[in-house]
Formats: structure tokens, C-alpha cells, sequence
């Protein structure tokens, strides 16, 4: 594992030689400072904060300042990896002037390396406008949580053939459409393993992939589902590598148990008296 900072460059090097790159979420200091340590590449300040950090049903409601307030946090936390923030609903979609405007805050008050916006040909121009400026960004295909009520929940994308928005031929273009715009990298979420290959080998640009099978350039993580943090379960498509639920659980209830039975606090974790002269 190299200790040399992760740059947006690096991104490109690592698709040339078939090196994976790894992305986790994260939305504070120390679960960020964990993965950097770890030799994460890319920390994501994901817009799923809504659904894991606050209990929503879906990302719909989380605004730019919220995203700011945990990228700042995740920003302390970072030695080594790329910090991307994502650009939460309507945030870029009204016009590319705010787009940029929302961006620059991201990275001026938040402390992110890249912003990271979902869509593909409908948000092309806002990408080249925010890329102009030198912010590198990300995109996001596929099943993309923002567009929940046109897709009718979070469903997998691209498994009709078609032009029409999330079909397969469509999300092609969009990935194309993202790469010609400027974009450093693009997230493929919610696809089948097939098309997740052939988007990854249509672009120049690495992909990262949650969902989409094996042949991304990468592959991402929403962190609680990585570290078996929520309370029904992963994802299919989600590894668990940990119990960290049922850990947390363990623990505050032989704290509870502890505190009634007098048990905590014992001596050893109590100050000294001061001493009589
Ligand atoms: O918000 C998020 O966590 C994401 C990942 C699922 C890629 O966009």
C-alpha cells in the first residue's frame, strides 16, 4: 500500500494499469480517519447520509450545507485518500450557474477534492461548466437514488433494452456523454454484471461500481453496509465484512447491565481524591 496522497490523476494511472481502486462512504471524523489509515482510496461524502445518518427513506431531502457539515468532518479525518462530496438534490439541477456555485462551497468550505453529480446526457453541461473551473467531478449512472419516483423505488437499472432513461443503450450514452464533458470518473450503481463490463469498457475514464458486477475499475461501498451496520440487513449486492450492529448492541447492553448492578464505574476508572496536607 503506498502512503503518497490519492490525487485525481492517480484515478486515470490506476484504470492504465488495471489497479482497483477503492471507495468507501464516510460522514465523520473517525470512521474517515479508520479507512485512511486503512489505505482507502477515495473517501465519498454520500448523499445516503439521509438514509443511514438520519433514517429517511430516500436521499431526497439532504441539503448542500448538510453535505458541507460532514465533508468538513471527513476533510479533518483525511491524510492519504481523495475526498469527493456528493451534490445533493437540487443542488445542480436548476441551472449550471448555481450548480458551480454549490460546487465551489463543497470544496471551498467543505474541504472536498471532487464533487460527484447523478445523471448522464441531462446533466452533461452542468458537468463541463463545473469541470472549467477545475473541480473535478465525478459522475453517477445506473441506479441513481435521486431519480427514486421515476424509477419507482430503487430498482435495477439498464436490464431493458432502449433509449429511454436507465436503459441499457442510454446509460451507455450517458457514460459517454459524462466522459466528453469532463468528467474524472463515473459511479455505476444497480446494474447487471454485463453492462457494469461494458460501460467500464466503453470509457476511457475509470468506473467505479456498487451493484454492477466484478469488471468496474472499482468498486464503492456505502460504509454501514460494508461494516453490517443497519438494522435489517445488507443489500444483496453488499458485503457485510463486519457485525458491527450486533457489536454496538453487545456492548451498550452489558453497559446498561454494568450501571444497575454497580459494577461501573469500578475503582480503576475513578479520579483520585486529593490528597490531605
Ligand atoms: O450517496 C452515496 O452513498 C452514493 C454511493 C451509493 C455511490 O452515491
Amino acid at each position: 500500500m503506498t502512503q503518497d496522497k490519492v490525487r485525481v490523476p492517480d484515478f486515470a494511472r490506476m484504470k492504465a494499469n488495471r489497479q482497483p481502486i477503492t471507495m468507501l462512504t464516510a460522514y465523520d471524523f473517525p470512521f474517515a480517519r479508520i479507512f485512511d489509515n486503512c489505505g482507502i482510496d477515495a473517501l465519498l461524502v454520500g448523499d445516503s447520509l439521509a438514509m443511514v445518518i438520519r433514517g429517511e427513506d430516500s436521499t431526497l431531502a439532504v441539503t448542500i450545507d448538510e453535505v458541507i457539515y460532514h465533508t468538513r468532518a471527513v476533510a479533518r479525518a483525511r491524510r492519504r485518500a481523495l475526498v469527493v462530496a456528493d451534490m445533493p438534490f437540487l443542488s445542480y439541477q436548476v441551472s449550471p450557474e448555481e450548480a458551480l456555485r454549490n460546487a465551489g462551497r463543497l470544496v471551498k468550505e467543505g474541504g472536498a477534492e471532487a464533487v460527484k453529480l447523478e445523471g448522464g446526457i441531462a446533466i452533461a453541461e452542468t458537468v463541463r461548466r463545473i469541470a472549467a473551473v477545475d473541480i473535478p467531478v465525478m459522475g453517477h449512472i445506473g441506479l441513481t437514488p435521486q431519480s427514486i419516483h421515476r424509477m419507482g423505488g430503487h430498482r435495477v437499472q439498464g436490464r431493458k433494452s432502449g433509449r429511454a432513461p436507465g436503459c441499457r443503450e442510454r446509460l451507455l450514452e450517458d457514460a459517454a456523454a459524462l466522459e466528453a464533458a469532463g468528467a474524472f470518473a463515473i459511479v455505476i450503481e444497480g446494474v447487471p454484471p454485463s453492462l457494469g463490463r461494458e460501460i467500464s469498457h466503453s470509457v476511457n475514464v475509470p468506473t467505479i461500481g456498487i451493484g454492477a458486477g466484478p469488471d468496474c475499475d472499482g468498486q464503492v461501498l456505502v460504509m454501514h453496509d460494508m461494516l453490517g451496520l443497519g438494522e435489517s440487513g445488507a443489500p444483496r449486492f453488499a458485503k457485510p465484512f463486519a457485525n458491527l450492529w450486533n457489536d454496538a448492541a453487545a456492548a451498550a447492553t452489558a453497559y446498561v447491565r454494568e450501571v444497575r448492578e454497580h459494577a461501573f464505574p469500578a475503582p480503576e476508572h475513578c479520579y483520585r481524591e486529593a490528597r490531605r496536607s
